[in-house]
């Protein structure tokens, strides 16, 4: 045994967790095939890292078992990885929603993480093939390396043009450890030919409350010329499932918005009348669906009210995703019920790990899927 602890992938979870089982005294390794160590870290918050959410508490987390993720969540918190990057004298600003990111760049984050590692005496391999994994009296080889402690830290396959690969499902597979269906989340969705008239204004973007699988979120929809984005879509994209609706709500008061504009615009049509609260573009395409012809000086109670159920219940249903190509996570993985979720481990292989995004929890958006890699791979790197 060369090693007292293994680590498979340099990202966000896996030097977390390699930085802290060295600092305890462990000789580790770091293993990834990329050429350099946090890519997604760089590319991450447009370049400045939202490395965490003020407001990170179990409930923003979707897995099966919406219960795994509160002991490692609560043992490292956002609090104190915020004080680690206030050790690193990085500065950092709140943008919106509790989301914190860096005022300079994410490669901060990056050199932070690897000062972390090298101050626990981390070796990290770089370009390195995983290929095949041995086990056996008590030890885990792997490139030519051995140690009694692998930690899974391989991320989903979530950008493949970024190194992401599903290896951590074929490893989970390899020691029979089950794996929740993945599928891309926070991801855009694809509209049909039926919904051709919005994706004929790609481009415009207004505030809305999205809802999918029973869970809404208030924030800024864009529509593209493939269907819908935005946080607002982002977020109820890892709720939606193939075949479900998907609900936007472009007027938080429908019925009061339309009867003030019977009011004081009784000439007007309901174009004029949504052009005040709605994008030009889209306050066009909305008034053609919805298809009224009067002046809204004669229009009933009960018409306005068929146009505001409208207004407030846009709905649409989506042909698919833009797929993993696109999506800033994979939701499923590992799955929790073979996890212990104070160290990490697998219950029925002793001293397998899997950290971050390899495993069945996935954060909403704005910061909560780096806490998870954060928190896990704390608990991971404490208990290896
Ligand atoms: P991560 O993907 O970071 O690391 C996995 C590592 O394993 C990589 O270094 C990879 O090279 C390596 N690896 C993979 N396959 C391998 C193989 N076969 N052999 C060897 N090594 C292998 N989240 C957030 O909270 N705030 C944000 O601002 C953003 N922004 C963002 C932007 C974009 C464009 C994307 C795609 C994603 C985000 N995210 C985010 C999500 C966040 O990046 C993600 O949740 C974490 O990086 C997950 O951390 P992990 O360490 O689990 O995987």
């Amino acid at each position: 045994m060369d090693h007292d602890v293994i680590v498979l992938g340099a990202g966000a979870a896996g030097m977390m967790a390699a930085a802290t089982a060295g600092q305890a005294g462990a000789r580790v390794l770091l293993l990834d095939h990329a050429d350099k160590a946090g890519k997604k870290i760089l590319i991450s918050g447009g370049g400045r890292c939202n490395f965490t959410n003020m407001g990170v508490e179990p409930g923003c987390f979707l897995s099966e078992n919406p219960h795994f993720a509160k002991s490692a969540l609560a043992r490292y918190t956002q609090w104190d990885f915020l004080s680690l990057i206030d050790r690193h004298g990085i500065a950092w600003h709140e943008k919106t929603l509790g989301q914190l990111f860096c005022d300079g760049s994410a490669r901060q984050v990056v050199a932070m993480l690897l000062a972390e590692c090298a101050r626990g005496g981390v070796e990290i391999r770089l370009s390195a093939q995983i290929g095949e994994i041995g086990h056996g009296d008590g030890l885990f080889r792997v490139a030519g390396a051995s140690a009694p402690q692998l930690i899974i830290a391989t991320g989903g396959p979530s950008i493949p043009k970024m190194g992401a690969s599903g290896i951590a499902y074929r490893i989970a597979e390899r020691f029979g450890l089950p794996v929740v269906t993945p599928r891309p989340a926070l991801v855009p969705l694809t509209l049909g030919e039926e919904d051709r008239a919005f994706r004929e204004i790609s481009g415009v973007s207004c505030p809305v409350t999205a809802e999918a699988g029973g869970t809404g979120f208030s924030e800024a929809a864009l529509f593209t010329h493939r269907g819908l984005s935005g946080p607002a879509i982002l977020q109820v994209s890892s709720y939606w499932r193939p075949g479900d609706p998907v609900t936007l709500s472009l007027l938080p008061d429908a019925m009061g918005v339309l009867r003030e504009a019977r009011r004081r615009m009784p000439r007007s049509h309901l174009r004029a009348a949504l052009t005040e609260h709605l994008p030009n573009r889209l306050a066009e395409v909305m008034a053609a669906r919805i298809g009224m012809q009067t002046e809204m000086g004669n229009c009933p109670d009960a018409e306005l009210e068929r146009v505001a159920g409208e207004l407030s219940a846009l709905t649409f249903r989506p042909t698919g995703t833009e797929g993993y190509a696109k999506a800033e996570v994979t939701a499923g993985g590992i799955s929790t019920a073979a996890l212990s979720s104070r160290t990490m481990e697998a219950k029925a292989v002793p001293g397998l790990h899997a950290i971050g995004e390899a495993v069945d929890v996935t954060g909403w958006l704005g910061g909560y899927n780096f806490q998870w890699a954060w928190s896990s791979g704390r608990a991971a790197g404490e208990a290896a």
